[in-house]
């Protein structure tokens, strides 16, 4: 049966609009489209169950059910109560709205959200002719989002944001993002067939995005999405969808181990990579070694081709002081220099990095990591015969 087609979008953090665009287009979405906090695309509900599955560096999957002016709390009512809900939740849905104000006239976070949450109640009463909702199914979350007075009103079909692969348990000080950290991964030197090293590792997380890029791993196949649930959605083509991105995964596992190393001064750190590693049903397929900074050769001395270093140092904010992070930046120049052909990426938030690590990047990308504002500095190495 033909699927009806909806208007979605994921969500993204800032700076990573276009990378998550991009991710959309190698899924098969050729309209994707970059826009301020995400990427646009149209698709069905087994289309957002599949960017769902293997959206890499995306917050969130969301259905767009309507756009609307709103300059009074009767105009968000109507607009909201005017929406179709009833072709996508049932009579029992139990409806989570949440809300944004930005530049506009309704203000008030919580006035928004449960004015928005009465037209919903009043529109489903009012279609099922029932006098009240028992809210005992599934979960929709409602995002009403206002922006210089225009409301869009979205479905979110992820439920816990895309960050929650379902390995990271345990907190080191100042972990990457799972998102950020894959759009590290996948857009700096390194490739998915040469080695990676990150020598200042913490938990664990920029090897662990890289083992499962390495091994075709969809990132969401261990966890569950709120749409899984819902009666709308196509349950056996979901399923199989997992099954195909399983069978993905298996096969390139039986290719053999991929070249993954991390390496971190503080063992208990290393400790929760190993259980994060084993928690990704990747227990085995990267390497970890408790060895400082100063202290690091070349992990794949054997290996056919050079790698890339990619990594989260220190930035002298929340760990370390800027003294002791720059010492570090001159330790990873002095590393560098013992792998010649690889090359390097490394995101800080220190204004002067590449001053102190001694070279001016190739490429560079501003983005977030929580609210401390950042630059991924990418360093390739030279191209043979140059
Ligand atoms: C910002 S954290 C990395 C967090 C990691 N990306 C994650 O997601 O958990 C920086 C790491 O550098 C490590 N580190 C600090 N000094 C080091 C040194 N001299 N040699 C190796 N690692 C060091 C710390 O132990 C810490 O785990």
């Amino acid at each position: 049966m033909e699927q009806k087609r909806y208007p979605l979008g994921a969500t993204a953090a800032f700076g990573l609009e276009g990378v998550v665009a991009g991710e959309l287009k190698r899924l098969g979405f050729a309209d994707a489209k970059g826009f301020h906090g995400g990427a646009s695309f149209q698709g069905t509900l087994t289309d957002a169950f599949l960017a769902n599955l293997h959206l890499r560096c995306a917050d969130r999957v969301l259905l767009y059910l309507g756009r609307f002016e709103a300059r009074s709390f009767d105009e968000l009512f109507e607009g909201v109560k005017a929406l179709p809900f009833e072709e996508l939740l049932p009579k029992n849905a139990l409806v989570h709205v949440t809300a944004k104000c930005a530049r506009s006239r309704l203000m008030s976070v919580p006035d928004v959200q449960s004015i928005s949450k009465k037209a919903i109640v009043e529109r489903m009463k009012r279609v099922h002719s029932m006098g009240w909702l028992p809210e005992d199914g599934p979960r929709y979350g409602v995002d009403v989002h206002i922006h210089e007075d225009r409301v869009a009103v979205t479905l979110d079909t992820s439920g816990q944001g895309l960050s929650r692969r379902g390995y990271r348990t345990f907190n080191a000080e100042a972990p990457l993002r799972e998102t950020l950290a894959a759009a590290m991964v996948t857009n700096g030197p390194w490739r998915p067939w040469l080695p990676f090293f990150d020598p200042m590792c913490g938990s664990g997380t920029l090897c662990i995005e890289a083992a499962m890029v390495a091994l075709d791993r969809a990132p969401g196949l261990l966890r569950p999405f709120d749409m899984e649930r819902w009666d709308v959605c196509d349950q056996a083509a979901c399923k199989a969808l997992r099954q195909e991105a399983r069978e993905r995964f298996e096969a390139k596992k039986a290719e053999g181990k991929p070249e993954i190393f991390g390496s971190d001064v503080d063992t208990r750190v290393l400790n929760l990579s190993l259980a994060h590693l084993r928690q990704a049903g990747l227990a085995g397929l990267v390497q970890f070694r408790c060895q400082a900074l100063d202290q690091a050769q070349n992990p794949f001395p054997d290996a056919e081709r050079p790698g890339a270093v990619c990594t989260n140092p220190p930035y002298g904010e929340r760990l370390l002081d800027v003294q002791a992070a720059e010492a570090l930046y001159r330790q990873l120049a002095g590393l560098m220099q013992r792998l010649p052909g690889w090359g390097l990426q490394a995101i800080s938030s220190h204004k002067d990095f590449e001053k102190v690590f001694g070279r001016r990047a190739d490429k560079k990308r501003r983005v977030y990591n929580g609210r401390i504002e950042c630059e991924i500095f990418n360093f390739y190495p030279p191209r043979p015969g140059k």
